[in-house]
């Protein structure tokens, strides 16, 4: 389990999170919503490490990640699997090479333990013949399913994926939350999705986490959100057509 206690993160005089508390658990995609630029994407920096907090703690499985040095937090980080908003691949690297990269840095793996690892990951998310491609040939989705091949390379226990369906059609978009759903159920590993898509919410939402401004303005399941009176949160919710029809279903 991850856990955030009264985080605050600034930048100057801009106060990006406030005092945000909440937790993530193993096993189950937990989602981040909130409309662009609520803190999202900072807010799943500062937990692995990459923004450092003005205030607040982050634990994981019971270790104070704040409070260790950059050098005691090798061994959380090496347990840390990430696809970035940005997603991108190394387009000088064939999709071999790419999954190849953090088995390189960060495991005492065998170059044979490595490729097989490679193949069992690329099977994983069923691009098992493009190992030799680089990423110029590959269509989106297929990009996203290497950058997730990469990010289960090393066996993560934490799986963070900062919008996974940017720029991808609504069938691939559910391809990318089936694959990543199910690597979470089967590893049982803490997931944290960062997602503007409500379908992915509707889909995977077992443990949601909405961001008002930087606040954290609501926690629960799909089927609370969808009954939820809270303003904000159906502002941004249901601002889709899709989801003002599962609401009405839901209250008849
Ligand atoms: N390195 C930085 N320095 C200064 N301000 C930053 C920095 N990174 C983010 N911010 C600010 O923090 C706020 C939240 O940004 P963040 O990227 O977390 O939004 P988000 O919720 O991920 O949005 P989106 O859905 O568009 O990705 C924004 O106002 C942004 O300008
Ligand atoms: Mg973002």
């Amino acid at each position: 389990m991850i856990e955030v206690h009264n985080l605050t993160k600034r930048f100057a005089s801009h106060t990006v999170l406030e005092n945000v508390t909440c937790s993530f658990v193993p096993g189950k995609v937990n989602l981040i919503i909130g409309a662009s630029g609520s803190g999202k994407t900072v807010l799943m920096k500062c937990i692995v490490g990459l923004h450092e907090p003005d205030e607040g703690r982050i634990i994981y499985d019971g270790t104070d990640f704040t409070g260790l040095s950059h050098k005691d937090r090798k061994p959380i980080q090496q347990k840390i699997g990430m696809l970035f908003q940005s997603g991108a691949l190394f387009d000088s690297m064939s999709v071999k090479q790419n999954v190849m990269f953090p088995l390189n840095m960060f495991s005492n793996m065998t170059y044979k333990e490595r490729v097989d690892r490679i193949e069992f990951c690329l099977n994983r998310v069923n691009l098992s013949n493009v190992g030799h491609l680089y990423p110029a040939a590959l269509s989106g989705g297929m990009k996203k399913r290497v950058a997730i091949a990469r990010a289960i390379a090393n066996q993560p226990k934490y799986l963070f994926v900062d919008e996974p369906n940017s720029g991808l059609d609504p069938q691939t978009s559910l391809v990318i939350d089936h694959l990543i759903k199910e690597i979470t159920e089967e590893f049982n590993i803490v997931t944290i999705v960062n997602t503007h898509d409500m379908n992915t919410v509707v889909e995977s939402g077992a443990n949601i986490l909405f961001i008002h401004k930087g606040k954290k303005w609501f926690h629960g399941t799909a089927a609370e959100l969808i009954r939820s009176d809270n303003k904000e949160l159906n502002d941004f919710v249901f601002a889709s057509k899709m989801m003002r029809s599962y609401r009405e279903k839901a209250n008849q």
